[in-house]
């Protein structure tokens, strides 16, 4: 086997969901590109991203799928999920009504996916502070009751971006 072989090994799918305007695509911009935009468009469809890091002296690539929160804008919803190992479920700390969302895009990754998908609960926009209505231990506690890592990150500053989607891919390795 050459060595080429053996890279396409360790190609891991992951999802990113969660309701409209949460910072699904920025988390994923940033992270792959280094890149945030104050006035991205709503996702139309579904796009996607390779990303490689190093994990024991091995490459690891990550293909990242990013969707619309927007019924209206979603792909196939089977296909989306199709292969998952890792799923990033994201809401917005400055708008409850994202984190009671999270219930439901729950109940559709465990319809999709098998009961392995390693799942991070991501609170986005750790940086609006002043208008915060989540708590970090209401997130946390969530996560827990669900068997998910949590982390508040911001696409924006950067904040926890890197070491997200990190944790994700060192759990599936
Ligand atoms: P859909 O594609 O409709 O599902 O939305 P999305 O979840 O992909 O949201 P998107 O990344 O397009 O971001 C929505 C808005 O939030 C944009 O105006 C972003 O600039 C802003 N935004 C994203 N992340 C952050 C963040 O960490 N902090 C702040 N303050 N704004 C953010
Ligand atoms: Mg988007």
């Amino acid at each position: 086997m050459s060595s080429d072989d053996e890279a396409e090994e360790y190609l891991f799918k992951i999802v990113i969901i969660g309701d409209s305007a949460v910072g699904k695509s920025n988390l994923l911009s940033r992270y792959a590109r280094n890149e945030f935009n104050m006035h991205s468009k709503a996702t139309i469809g579904v796009e996607f991203q390779t990303q490689s890091m190093e994990i024991d002296g091995k490459e690891v690539k990550a293909q990242i799928w990013d969707t619309a929160g927007q019924e209206r804008f979603r792909a196939v919803t089977s296909a989306y999920y199709r292969g998952a190992v890792g799923a990033l479920v994201v809401y917005d700390i400055s708008r409850r009504t994202t984190f009671d969302s999270v219930g439901r895009w729950l109940d559709e990754l465990r319809t999709h996916c098998d009961t392995t998908v390693a799942m991070m609960l991501v609170g986005n926009k750790s940086d609006l502070q002043n208008i915060r209505s989540i708590s970090v231990e209401e997130g946390k506690n969530l996560a827990e009751e669900q068997g998910m890592f949590f982390m508040e990150t911001s696409a924006l500053d950067s904040t926890n971006v890197k070491k997200a989607f990190e944790i994700v891919i060192q759990e599936i390795y």
